[in-house]
Parts: structure tokens; C-alpha cells; sequence
């Protein structure tokens, strides 16, 4: 929390430092990513947008030309559920120089219920979606953003990988490889002298968007103020940040709560969500 007090504003300038900064923004035709790609274009960003749906994403690029004419909006369409296309991505990339990278694409959909019920086809999609396209991207990416350093990589994470609840087995897996994977490349990126590339894992609890399904309201924010949450916590200069002030605030309660309680009473809440047995009241 103290972090928010002393955090600069304007820190997401020191990954514009290049004539002409661009960012790539993944799943953000919708959502926490789309409302991330707005925070950037206010802020002076060119952005790629990466997506599934093409129409989606023109129509972001129109709604983001109205909000910063001067910018530059592209998107590509690859489906995060064939990590092969991250070679569309790589040559939409490749001539820019990218600063920022957001990893916001996740497995977010997914059912509901026993891994016992769940079909093994949709284990594979989990898996290619939440992890493989996201090391692969940013594997493919790297030397673009140690090129053009200091740059800037995000993975968007959840609290369910820091209190895995029962019936989203294969949901909090890929974001518990998401948590590693950030921390581990951001000691790396150190390591070996490459400092200046800032790898940040951002824990969201609860965001109004269409994945969710959930009423905005104070501990679950509309996408616009969770990405905005996002961008300025970006100026922790922390490896884990919760970024949305109420979020943190319910990380010290739970800090307070035995990890037992905690996953009786979300399982209790995810058991009237399953998909295997529909809804119950
Ligand atoms: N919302 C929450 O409460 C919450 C909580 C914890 C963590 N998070 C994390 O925050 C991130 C964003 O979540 P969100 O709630 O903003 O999701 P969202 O509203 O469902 O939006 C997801 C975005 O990703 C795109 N997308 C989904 N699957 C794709 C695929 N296979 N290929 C390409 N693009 C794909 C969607 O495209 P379309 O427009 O075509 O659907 C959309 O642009 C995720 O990593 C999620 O796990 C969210």
C-alpha cells in the first residue's frame, strides 16, 4: 500500500523514451485489455491490438482514434488458442520498436466444475490459451524489448492462483504458471543485466467484464478503472502488485483468514456457478 504514496504518475514515460513508442496489448478487443489500450492512447502510446475478432477490433482502433488522433492503432487476429499464431503477432511486431508488452489474454471462460468431468480436449485449450501462448509470445518478443529498453512487460494474474478454489482447477493452474513465470523472468532479466526490462505480475480479485459477469461495484471495479489500477501500479516497481486499492485491502484480510475458510467459502460460491449441473439458487 505504500507504494501508492510514493509511486510517480508519469513513470509510464520512461517507456516512451523513442520517437515513436508503441505497445502491444493482447486480448483487447473486450474488456480489462481494451480499457488498458485506452489508459495507453491517452498516454501517447501507438498500440497493436491483438484479438480473435477482427470487427471487434476496428472498431476499437475507430474508438481509440477519437480518443488520441495523433496516435497509431493496428490490430492483429490470432487465435490464443493456436500458439502457433504468435508468428502473426511476431511480423505485425517486428519493425516497431515495442516498449511495452501486456500479456492480458488468459484461459477466462472456462467451465466450472470437477476436473473429473471436464473433457480433455478443453484441458489442451486452457493449457494453449493461458500458458503456451503466453510464454511463446514472450519468448518471441524478448529481444524486441531488450532491444528498445527500458521497456515494460505485464502479466495480468488473479487471486485465484494465490487462493486456488475448488471446481476452476485448470483456470488457476495456468495463472499459478503465469505467477512463476513472471517472477522467475523478472530475477532473470536482472540476472543477466537486462534490469531495464521491467516484468510486473498484476493480481485482479473481481473486474465487471463480460468474463466475469459480476455488477460493477467497489471490490469489483469496471474494466476502465481496473487498467487504469493497472497502469499506475506500474510505478511500484514491485515484481507482484495488487493493483486496485480495494483488492489489496481484502489480501490483508485474507491474510487474517485460514486458508481453509477461505476455500470453503469460495467453493461455496463457485458450486452455484457449475457448469456440469447448471446454476443453482
Ligand atoms: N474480470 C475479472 O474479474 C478478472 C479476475 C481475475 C483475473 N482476470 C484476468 O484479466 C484478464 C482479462 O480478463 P477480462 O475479464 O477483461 O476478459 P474478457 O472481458 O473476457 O476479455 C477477454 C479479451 O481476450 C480476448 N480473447 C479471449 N480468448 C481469446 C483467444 N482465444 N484468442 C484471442 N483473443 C481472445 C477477448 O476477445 P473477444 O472480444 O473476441 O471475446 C477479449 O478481447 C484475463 O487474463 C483474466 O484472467 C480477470
Amino acid at each position: 500500500m505504500f507504494w501508492r504514496i510514493v509511486s510517480r504518475a508519469n513513470v509510464m514515460d520512461r517507456f516512451r523514451d523513442t520517437d515513436e513508442p508503441w505497445a502491444l496489448v493482447t486480448g483487447a478487443s473486450d474488456g480489462i485489455g481494451k480499457s488498458l489500450c485506452k489508459v495507453l492512447a491517452r498516454r501517447g502510446f501507438n498500440i497493436i491490438l491483438h484479438g480473435r475478432d477482427p470487427a471487434k477490433l476496428s472498431s476499437c482502433c475507430d474508438e481509440l482514434l477519437v480518443l488520441a488522433p495523433k496516435g497509431k492503432f493496428e490490430f492483429v487476429e490470432a487465435d490464443a488458442t493456436q500458439p502457433a499464431l504468435v508468428q502473426n503477432v511476431v511480423e505485425t511486431v517486428s519493425n516497431k520498436p515495442l516498449t511495452v508488452l501486456i500479456n492480458n489474454v488468459g484461459y477466462t471462460t472456462g467451465p466450472v466444475q470437477p476436473l473429473l468431468t471436464i473433457d480433455p480436449a478443453e484441458i489442451q485449450r486452457g493449457i494453449d490459451t493461458g500458458v503456451t501462448w503466453t510464454a511463446q509470445l514472450t519468448r518471441a518478443l524478448l529481444p524486441l524489448l531488450v532491444q528498445h529498453k527500458p521497456s515494460l512487460i505485464i502479466y495480468l494474474g488473479s487471486y485465484a492462483a494465490t487462493h486456488p478454489p475448488p471446481f476452476i482447477a485448470l483456470y488457476t493452474g495456468t495463472k499459478g504458471f503465469v505467477q512463476t513465470f513472471s517472477e522467475s523472468l523478472r530475477r532473470e532479466m536482472r540476472v543477466i543485466g537486462h534490469k531495464e526490462v521491467e516484468v510486473q505480475y498484476h493480481e485482479v480479485y473481481f473486474s465487471a467484464t463480460k468474463s466475469n459477469g459480476a455488477p460493477e461495484n467497489l471490490a469489483t471495479p469496471s474494466p476502465d478503472r481496473m487498467a487504469e489500477a493497472i497502469i499506475s501500479a506500474v510505478g511500484s516497481y514491485k515484481g507482484h502488485v495488487i493493483p486496485y486499492w480495494v483488492h489489496e485491502l481484502l489480501s490483508w484480510v485474507f491474510l487474517l483468514v485460514p486458508e481453509w475458510l477461505i476455500a470453503r467459502i469460495s467453493g461455496t460460491v463457485l458450486a452455484k456457478k457449475r457448469t456440469d449441473i447448471g446454476p443453482s439458487q
